[in-house]
């Protein structure tokens, strides 16, 4: 099913739509495709869309997504404007629960072609989940953090430079990761303006 005959994000949610293999899709309300600009050098990928973006259909609109925005704006950048927001998993686990690798597998092809459709200059991985699956390492978040690493694929021209950092809604309950995070967020706004 690798999605690669696939172009733009409109015949990419459609082919999402129409995907019938994940069980995820009966129990989701709605789609989360993605948000923000599609012709950004940056691309932020989350985990899965949670209670409120299950009932919107958009990524990062919940309490978590208001703390994204704030990240976002401390580099001097808008969620409109400057980048481009999607979930490793197009739907919503019941219950919030982790997905699982399988769930994980199955939607890879859909979010590498959407990687490769925006072809950012900077990937931008959101906690623990998407970084493994990104980055497809035995390490966490806690040693991934901190430093580039490049992502390539099939479908890539060249390499992107990748940063992983701690997830927003991780962020909110342990405050104290902040500074590490404003850190890696320096990072990217250094290497923006190269
Ligand atoms: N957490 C995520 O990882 N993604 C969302 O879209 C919302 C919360």
């Amino acid at each position: 099913i690798y999605p690669d005959k696939i172009n733009n994000l409109k015949d990419l949610e459609k082919k999402i739509n129409k995907f019938n293999g994940s069980e995820l899709k009966t129990t989701a309300t709605k789609l989360v495709f993605g948000d923000g600009n599609p012709n950004s050098k940056i691309m932020l990928i989350g985990e899965a869309p949670g209670y409120e973006e299950d009932k919107s259909g958009f990524p990062f609109v919940g309490a978590a997504g208001k703390k994204l925005d704030q990240m976002i704006n401390a580099i001097g950048l808008s969620r409109k404007k400057n980048v481009y927001i999607t979930n490793i998993l197009p739907w919503r686990p019941p219950g919030n629960r982790r997905p699982t690798n399988s769930e994980i597998l199955l939607c890879f092809p859909f979010i590498q072609r959407h990687i490769e459709i925006i072809n950012p200059e900077i990937l931008i991985l959101l906690g623990g989940t998407a970084t493994k699956a990104i980055l497809i390492s035995d390490d966490g978040i806690m040693r991934l953090r901190g430093r580039w690493h490049e992502y390539n694929s099939y479908g890539l021209a060249s390499p992107i430079a990748t940063r992983a950092i701690f997830h927003p809604a991780f962020l909110l309950r342990s405050p104290g990761y902040k500074r590490q995070t404003w850190n890696d967020l320096k990072e990217v706004k250094i290497k923006l303006s190269k």
